[in-house]
């Protein structure tokens, strides 16, 4: 597939994945992203995942039609994009391996052997191919610490490395955002400062085209990728709304949840629900990144809450949750402990305010709890 002139795709898609990085659930798999540019000069843009190493062999040589590839330009050492590097290395034996000073140390790390032939560079340095100029800027913990991106001067593309990846099968734009959100936020969110970084060295760059590692190459209108990344990166919320998140056992801390979610709608708030306890905790985390506000409702589980409330708080904070209104629900009906539990998780993290009242419904909600919520409601929209 070609994405500028003598610029080609040569990756690979995998419909069949179910667990990104073994843990984040997959509705329609991944892709594992390869490019070359033909030029004076041959450049290969990292390799795919190992099981894929005949696949994305056979794209590679289709593009260089016998010529002999002069650069493996390493962006990033996960194994997804480095597995096959050692292959490649046997199979063009002269090329020359590119990366940073914290690339290589990782290279030999994996596969427990020096290369011969690499190139190490630094940030602002570039190779010329002939017509077509690469420019390397470092991009460490996006989401490594040898992440590097690289520009492509004549056609104005960006090799973004996990930056502005998504997951999916789909090598097409539409619907990016859910799933580039999903994908921002559990793989690369604990890590915003750096993304932010990342976003200021790009906005030095006339880019015409964002060839990620994962997910569809975007090009034509960048600005809504562009402003969800500055958002996503700057943990601030893409819109007003409530996600509530519950984890109840029978039924009745389900009740209070959704009772609530009809007292906000009620009054004009957008609100998403989803049950811990059956939804793909990676979602939920996304979602509770999009909305200026969060609910959790939990019943009390083994002196402490519900082991899916507790994963999922878990991962908020891994994810470096931050600056959002806080709403807290706990069911009980005899030890109360949810509300002792949650309370001081969300007080840890950074710049969130928790709305009172916290309502402990007990067992079942009754006129005491709605009066309670409809509280914890007007004042979450204050
Ligand atoms: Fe797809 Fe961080 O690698």
């Amino acid at each position: 597939m070609n994405i500028a002139e003598n610029v080609y795709f040569v990756g690979v898609v995998d419909k069949e994945l179910k667990l990104f990085e073994n843990q984040y659930p997959l509705r329609d798999g991944a892709t594992f992203n390869s490019y070359v540019i033909t030029d004076d000069k041959i450049a290969v843009l990292d390799t795919v995942e190992a099981q894929f190493g005949d696949e994305w062999l056979n794209n590679v040589n289709a593009v260089l039609k016998g010529r002999t590839p002069d650069y493996l330009i390493i962006s990033h050492m996960e194994p997804d994009h480095s597995a096959n590097i050692k292959r490649f290395k046997d199979a063009y034996p002269d090329v020359k391996l590119v990366g940073n000073a914290k690339t290589f140390p990782i290279l030999k790390q994996f596969f427990n052997c020096d290369f011969a032939d690499t190139v190490t560079v630094k940030e602002g340095d570039e190779i010329n191919l002939g017509s077509h100029t690469l420019k390397f800027f470092m991009a460490p913990m996006v989401h490594w610490p040898e992440v590097m991106v690289t520009y492509e001067t004549s056609e104005k593309i960006l090799f973004s490395a996990d930056a502005f990846g998504k997951f999916g099968s789909s090598l097409t734009c539409e619907d990016w955002t859910d799933e580039a959100r999903r994908y921002y936020i559990n793989i690369v969110g604990k890590f915003g400062m750096q993304a932010s970084a990342l976003l200021k060295k790009a906005a030095t760059l006339d880019i015409k085209t964002i060839a990620p590692l994962h997910g569809p190459v975007l090009t034509g209108d960048l600005s809504l990728c562009l402003d969800k990344y500055t958002k996503w990166s700057g943990y601030i919320p893409e819109e007003k709304g409530t996600l509530i998140a519950y984890a109840s056992i029978y039924g009745n801390t389900e009740k209070a949840a959704y009772a609530l979610k009809d007292m906000l709608e009620e009054r004009g708030e957008k609100t998403e629900i989803y049950s811990l306890a059956t939804s793909d905790i990676s979602e939920v985390v996304a979602k509770a990144f999009k909305y200026d506000k969060l609910v959790c409702a939990s019943v009390s589980y083994d002196a402490g809450i519900f082991p899916a409330m507790s994963f999922f708080l878990m991962r908020l904070k891994s994810k470096n949750f931050q600056g959002r209104k806080v709403g807290l629900i706990e069911n009980t009906s005899f030890a109360p402990s949810a509300l002792r539990v949650m309370k001081p998780e969300f007080e840890a993290m950074k710049n969130i305010t928790i709305v009172e009242p916290s309502v402990s419904v007990k067992s079942a909600p009754d006129e005491a709890s709605y009066n309670a919520l409809k509280e914890l409601a007007e004042n979450l929209l204050k």
